[in-house]
C-alpha cells in the first residue's frame, strides 16, 4: 500500500534559505532574523530587501530601493483600464490577479522564445521590485472604485506604508496607524512553504515566468483556508456582533462542526509566532479609535475557543479587525496580504530558479481497472512498448 501524505502534511519537499518556521520554539525567522524583531525595528521596504537579498540594506541600499519603489508607484494606464473592465462586484482578489497578469504581459512583451520567459536572476530581481511597487496602487484603486471614489495619485514624500494608506483613503494617516500597517506588512511578508508559495514554486519549476507564478500564488491565497481567512474573520465578528454573544454563537458553530476562521494552523499547533506582535498593533488601534468593544469581542472569542478546542489564533485573527479599524473594506483584506506576500513569493521564485528541479509528484491510481473500447482493433504502429516486448528489450 502506497504511503500517501494527504495534503503533503509533514513532507519536506526542498531546502530554503528565505525563512524558517519552527513550531517547537514557536518562532519565525526571515533570513535568520526573528520576525517580531524586524516588525519592531524595520520598515517594510528594508524587510523586502532582506527577503530578496539575504541581508538588511545599508542606508544607501535602502535609499536606492525606495527610489525605485517610488518611481513605480503610480497606477499604469493599461492596468487601470483592465481593472475598469471588471464589474465593481468582482472580488478584489480577482482584480489583483488580473492586474498582475496585465503587468506581466507588458513586462515580458517581445519575448518570442518560451525558453527566455524565465529571465535572468538580475531581471527577476528588478521584476520583483517593480511588481511589489505597483501593487498598492492596484489595491487602493480597487477599494476606491467600489466606493465610487476617484483615484488618488501617490505621494513621493511618504514611505511605502504611509503612501499605501494615502492612496487608499486620500488623507494622511496618523503615525500609530502607519506603524500598525507597516508591522502587518512585515508579518505577512513570508512564511516558508505555505500553499501559495508552494504554488509559485511549482509554476516557477516549469521555467515559466515570475508573473505567471505570482498569478497562481494569488489564486491559492484567495481560499479561506489560506489568505482568505483574514476576510472570513471579519465576517465572523459581524455575525457574532458583540462579546456577550460569543458563548451562544460558539455553541451553535461547534455543534454545526464549523471551522472558526482565524484559528488553527497546519504547522503551528501551540500558537502562531506572529500573533502577539499583531495583537499588540491591534491594541494600539483599539486605543487610537477608542473601540474597546472590538477588543472585548476579540478576547471573548479567543479565550472561549481556546478553552473549548485547544486551537490557537493565527495571524489572520488579529489582522482582520486591525484592517477593519484602519478603514479597509473587508473584501480588501486578502489583497493587502498579496501586497505583502509578493516579497516572499518572489524571493522563493528566484530561489527555485537558482536551484531548479521540476516539481512533479506521483499519485496512487484508484480509478477503474484497465478496460477497452468495444470493437477497437489497434494497428501495429500504436501498440505501446509493453505490447511489443521484443522491441522494448531492443
Ligand atoms: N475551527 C474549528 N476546528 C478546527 C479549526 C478551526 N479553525 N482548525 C482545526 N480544527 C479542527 C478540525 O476540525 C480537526 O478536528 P477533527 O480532528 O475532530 O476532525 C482538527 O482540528 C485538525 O484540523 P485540520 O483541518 O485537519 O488541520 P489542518 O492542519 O489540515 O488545518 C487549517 C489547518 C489552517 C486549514 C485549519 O486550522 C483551518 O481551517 N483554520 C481556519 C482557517 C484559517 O484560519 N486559515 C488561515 C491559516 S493561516
Amino acid at each position: 500500500m502506497t504511503d500517501i501524505k494527504k495534503g503533503l502534511a509533514g513532507v519536506t519537499v526542498d531546502e530554503t534559505a528565505v525563512s524558517k518556521v519552527n513550531p517547537e520554539t514557536n518562532s519565525l525567522l526571515y533570513r535568520g532574523y526573528p520576525v517580531q524583531e524586524l516588525a519592531a525595528t524595520q520598515s517594510f521596504e528594508a524587510v523586502a530587501y532582506l527577503l530578496w537579498n539575504g541581508e538588511l540594506p545599508d542606508a544607501a541600499q535602502l535609499a536606492d530601493l525606495r527610489r525605485t519603489e517610488r518611481a513605480h508607484r503610480a497606477l499604469a494606464d493599461d492596468v487601470r483600464a483592465a481593472i475598469d473592465l471588471l464589474p465593481t462586484s468582482a472580488h478584489p482578489m480577482d482584480e489583483v490577479r488580473t492586474a498582475v497578469s496585465v503587468i506581466g504581459a507588458r513586462e515580458t512583451a517581445g519575448i518570442s522564445n518560451v525558453m527566455d520567459a524565465v529571465g535572468t536572476p538580475e531581471e527577476n530581481l528588478e521584476r520583483s521590485i517593480r511588481l511589489w511597487a505597483q501593487l498598492p496602487a492596484v489595491v487602493a484603486y480597487g477599494q476606491r472604485r467600489r466606493r465610487g471614489a476617484e483615484l488618488v495619485e501617490p505621494r513621493d514624500d511618504l514611505d511605502y506604508a504611509a503612501n499605501f494608506l494615502w492612496m487608499t483613503f486620500g488623507e494622511e494617516a496618523d503615525e500609530v496607524v502607519v506603524d500598525a500597517f507597516n508591522r502587518s506588512m512585515i508579518l505577512y511578508a513570508e512564511h516558508s512553504f505555505n500553499a501559495s508559495t508552494f504554488t509559485a514554486r511549482v509554476i516557477a519549476s516549469t521555467l515559466s515566468d515570475l508573473y505567471s507564478a505570482v498569478v497562481g500564488a494569488i489564486g491559492a491565497l484567495k481560499g479561506p483556508l489560506h489568505g482568505g481567512a483574514n476576510e472570513a474573520v471579519l465576517h465572523v465578528f459581524t455575525e457574532i456582533g458583540s462579546a456577550e454573544n460569543v458563548g451562544l454563537w460558539l455553541d451553535t458553530a461547534l455543534a454545526e462542526k464549523r471551522k472558526i476562521m482565524g484559528f488553527g494552523h497546519r504547522v503551528y499547533k501551540r500558537g502562531d509566532s506572529r500573533v502577539p506582535t499583531m495583537k499588540a498593533a491591534l491594541d494600539t488601534l483599539v486605543a487610537h479609535y477608542d473601540r474597546p468593544d472590538v477588543a472585548a469581542l476579540y478576547d471573548a472569542l479567543e479565550s472561549q475557543f481556546v478553552e473549548r478546542k485547544g486551537i490557537y489564533p493565527n495571524l489572520d485573527y488579529p489582522s482582520g479587525p486591525a484592517y477593519d479599524l484602519m478603514g479597509f473594506d473587508t473584501l480588501t483584506f486578502t489583497p493587502l496580504f498579496v501586497a505583502a506576500r509578493v516579497t516572499g513569493w518572489t524571493a522563493h521564485i528566484r530561489e527555485q530558479q537558482a536551484s531548479n528541479a521540476l516539481i512533479r509528484p506521483l499519485s496512487a491510481y484508484v480509478g477503474a481497472d484497465e478496460r477497452h473500447i468495444d470493437g477497437y482493433v489497434p494497428d501495429a504502429d500504436t501498440l505501446d512498448a509493453q505490447e511489443r516486448p521484443e522491441e522494448a528489450a531492443g
